[in-house]
């Protein structure tokens, strides 16, 4: 036995507390209480009604990995901390406040239940599953629906400048969420016009578009989505099941005109080491969907029984990958 494993154990074991750590301190908004002066504890549990011994211990260990930094008696900040600020441009609270919800603690605690029989953990809290719990809970909806603005605000900007989406007209952004990466697609191509297409729910929160090429869509992509040059799927196939999955293909393919480019965004697996992180998003859609991480070779075969060619990979400077394909 190395050195390395039973601190890799411990590690694991422990894991859990520094991260319900990190999303306490998102939930209460201890990061926008400092700016570039440190803050003693006491200041900062008196401002969000807390306990200062039981906030300066979570404090005090969120330091050790680097996030917040303890100075000149108070609590200071560094550059991960300064990303749980509410105004930060690639904010990371709204994530953290969605991994502190009951959907994800609780359906953590039942991932024994998914490992026994195969089912999502979720569906033992909600009959319909993720998308049924979040239609239920207004509340969790809209705390999700900001966490994925607040993702593609991070990963956008990698996406928009590892792709050239110059030569398209029309892109439409599928289960685009609130339009944070079609948006930004838009002011990086002067040209182009974009069609946001999201359930009815998350349309109608956004009430009207926000930019002068951007179109609004309700509807179900298991139906009909809107005709465009270019489709954007990012973080929705691996929601899904292989056969929903090709349903949602199937129903892109029938919109798109032979040669159309669609654009598969997510932490594809490369077929051999994946990163941690892609592995924990596996999981996190096991226990939440009937999704999955899907290998290049996987995604392949979808795309190619869909009636789409893979006709390559783009890296970006963030987690994502863009898997390119064109409708023959
Ligand atoms: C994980 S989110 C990804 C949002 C966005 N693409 C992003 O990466 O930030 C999946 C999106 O699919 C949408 N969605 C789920 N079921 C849908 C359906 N049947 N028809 C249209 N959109 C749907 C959700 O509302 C949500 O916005």
């Amino acid at each position: 036995m190395t050195q390395q494993s039973p601190e890799t154990i411990h590690a694991l074991a422990y894991g859990a507390y520094p991260a319900r750590c990190l999303q306490v301190a998102a939930e209460i908004g201890v990061a926008d209480l400092i700016d570039d002066e440190p803050v003693p504890v006491d200041k900062l549990a008196a401002a969000r009604g807390a306990a200062p011994g039981a906030l300066d211990r979570v404090l005090r260990l969120l330091t050790s990995f680097g996030v917040f930094e303890e100075r000149d008696g108070g609590y200071a900040h560094t550059d991960a901390s300064r990303v749980l600020r509410d105004d930060h441009p690639m904010t990371a609270r709204p994530l953290l406040r969605l991994m502190g919800l009951p959907l994800h603690l609780d359906s953590i605690s039942l991932l024994r239940h998914t490992v026994m029989t195969g089912e999502p953990a979720i569906e033992v809290l909600q009959a319909g599953g993720l998308w049924g719990y979040l239609r239920e809970q207004p509340d969790d909806a809209e705390i999700f629906n900001h966490a994925m603005t607040s993702k593609a605000a991070a990963d956008g900007p990698a996406v928009v400048d590892a792709y050239d989406f110059t030569p398209f007209g029309m892109i439409a952004d599928i289960g685009g969420g609130r339009g944070h990466l079609l948006r930004g697609i838009l002011d990086a191509v002067p040209d182009a016009e974009g069609v946001l297409f999201d359930q009815p729910g998350v349309i109608e929160a956004l009430g009207f578009p926000d930019h002068p090429r951007l179109a609004l869509r309700a509807g179900d992509f298991f139906d009909e989505v809107p005709a465009a040059d270019a489709y954007v799927l990012m973080h929705v196939l691996h929601n899904w099941d292989d056969e929903r999955a090709a349903r949602i293909l199937a129903t892109v393919r029938r919109s798109a005109a032979p040669g159309a480019t669609l654009l598969v965004i997510e932490n594809v697996l490369p077929d051999e080491r994946p990163a941690p992180a892609a592995l924990t998003m596996d999981v996190i859609m096991l226990a939440l969907t009937r999704g999955r991480e899907r290998t290049e070779g996987e995604l392949s075969a979808l795309l190619d029984a869909a009636g789409f060619r893979f006709t390559g990979m783009t890296e970006t400077s963030g987690t994502m990958r863009i898997a390119e394909a064109r409708a023959v």
